[in-house]
């Protein structure tokens, strides 16, 4: 598209319409004036559960060994406290384990008992590097204890078979006298942990087997069949969705196994080059800022893509859409070891968490657990980790300035669409989310993914009265600007006094390339 016809394009919508964050829903507006913001408390929207803001551990780099899990002063295995504690501030909902592509190369038995006699395994998948497989099932549910969260398993299909998977079920949650309840007893566990979440495979198109959808299909309902119910406890079970947009595949899932699935788990990472090149972490202009921006809305056409199909099987929307990987995919660190996947996490892509959250939130009807990659060390984490040293990324804090959202009521609202623009290109310049907590405060995210142009924002609150609003920001100079062990708190929220009420209007004034999350009571 010609520079002059993106032009035309814009000031037409920039004329004709506003947006409907939530719905697409359009009405007119005319350019130049602040962008008007119009949220509707009197219509409140569906719950926006608080399983988006879940995180997910993979025995990877050193996510679980180095990360969660490291040698205390007397050389044993132990969990790593500031680790945890620093978790616990982001309430998170739920933590997937033990992949990703490692789930089906895992094989639990190895990991139960007494650890000097677990077997080592060869991480092929990510560094070769060779564990002790002392980070297992019983260390896995201590963690999920102490983070006072829950565990999202992903069993083995890949290289597993029907029999393992359904022992390792057992094991977990069979509540009475069984072989594997038996064994779980004998390994100091009295209580069944009464785990629900159950992935059946993880990216059975690619590292979890390489299979078509319809041979998965039948897979999946062979494996599914074998999750028993004990009481109570019921299996919530998870297939392997599609990557991205491929919509074939979320297509034969529901047709031929959606009766027996509560959620399929789409999985799509926001890359600003490709799966060769995919660019610097840090090292980077304000090319690969828009690109990276305008990747990150791709997220709404992929969860509208799979969702219209969803509507078609299951109009009850009794089948949820889980996106349980997702997040910006840098080149890996230079000098670090490439098969562990870290990376550093700046201002932009805490600005990316943010845009995709807020997608999350505005499709909570159908999309009812997320899960970013990953939580330590790996991907776009929320913590890195230096022998005893750790420090929060960006993307820590936007997860800690969401958990307002976790459970609240989604507020629906309109917004005149303002237009971030970079030589030829162009994306949205404003997200945001309006939630109500159980107690009426409401909450306004937002996020101005522009870098050079503030924007004022006119909010219009329909339905309640407010009479006072506080709010904090997270922002920075440079677009890569980022923590370090010598300079962790270069990113990090501060009070945020742009916003002001007068009568029923609430002015904010957005900075550049920031996110601000207010109250209003
Ligand atoms: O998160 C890293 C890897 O990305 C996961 O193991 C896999 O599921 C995905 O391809």
């Amino acid at each position: 598209m010609t520079r002059a016809s993106l032009l035309a394009g814009r000031a037409a919508r920039l004329l004709a319409r506003y947006v409907l964050l939530g719905t697409g829903h359009t009405t007119a507006e005319s350019a130049g004036a602040p962008q008007r913001l119009i949220l509707n408390a009197d219509t409140p929207g569906p719950t926006i559960i608080r399983h988006i803001y879940g995180h997910f551990a993979e025995h990877l780099g050193l996510d679980i060994y180095g990360g969660f899990w490291i040698r205390g002063d007397d050389g044993g295995w132990q969990l790593n406290r500031p680790v945890i504690e620093a978790l616990r501030r982001i309430n998170p909902p739920n933590v997937r384990w033990p992949g990703g592509c490692f789930a089906d190369y895992y094989h639990w038995k190895d990991g139960i008992g007494p650890r000097e006699d677990r077997p080592t395994i060869v991480n092929n998948l990510w560094g070769g590097v060779t564990e002790d497989n002392s980070f297992g099932t019983h260390e896995f549910m201590a963690l999920v204890e102490e983070l006072g969260t829950e565990p999202v398993i992903v069993g083995n299909v890949g290289s597993g078979t029907v029999q393992e998977m359904s022992q390792w079920w057992e094991y977990m949650n069979h509540p009475g006298q069984s072989p594997m309840a038996d064994l779980r007893r004998a390994n100091g566990q009295d209580e069944p942990w009464n785990v629900k979440y159950w992935g059946v495979g993880n990216e059975s198109w690619g590292c979890g087997g390489n299979m078509t959808p319809e041979y998965y299909a039948d897979l999946y309902k062979r494996f599914a069949t074998y999750l028993h119910n004990y009481g109570d406890v019921r299996p919530y079970r998870i297939a392997a969705g599609p990557p991205g947009d491929n919509l074939h595949w979320m297509e034969v899932m529901m047709r031929d196994a959606g009766q027996m699935i509560d959620g399929i788990d789409v999985h799509h990472y926001t890359l600003v080059g490709d799966w060769t090149i995919k660019g610097s972490a840090t090292d980077f202009g304000e090319r690969e800022w828009m690109i990276a921006m305008q990747r990150a809305r791709r997220m709404d056409d992929i969860i509208r893509g799979h969702s219209a199909i969803m509507d078609r099987y299951d109009p009850q929307k009794r089948v949820a859409l889980i996106i349980g990987e997702w997040g910006m995919w840098h080149d890996p660190a230079p000098g670090s070891n490439p098969g562990f996947l870290y990376q550093q996490n700046t201002l932009r892509d805490a600005i990316v968490a943010a845009v995709q959250l807020d997608i999350f939130n505005a499709h909570a009807d159908r999309v009812r657990m997320a899960n970013i990659a990953q939580t330590v060390n790996v991907l776009q984490a929320m913590i890195l980790t230096e022998g005893d040293a750790m420090l929060l990324t960006p993307t820590y804090h936007v997860f800690e300035f969401y958990t307002v959202h976790h459970d609240a009521t989604l507020l629906p609202m309109t917004m005149s669409e303002a237009t971030y623009t970079f030589g030829d290109e162009e994306t949205e310049a404003i997200s945001a989310t309006a939630s109500q907590a159980e107690d009426g405060t409401i909450h306004l995210t937002l996020t101005n993914v522009d870098p050079n142009s503030g924007h004022t924002i006119s909010v219009d609150i329909r339905g309640r009265e407010v009479s006072q609003v506080t709010g904090r920001i997270l922002t920075a100079a440079d677009l890569n600007a980022h923590n370090t062990f010598d300079a962790p708190e270069t990113v990090k929220p501060e009070v945020f006094s742009g916003a002001r009420l007068a009568g029923d209007t609430l002015t904010i004034e957005m900075p550049p390339k920031s996110i601000v999350v207010l109250e209003l009571r």
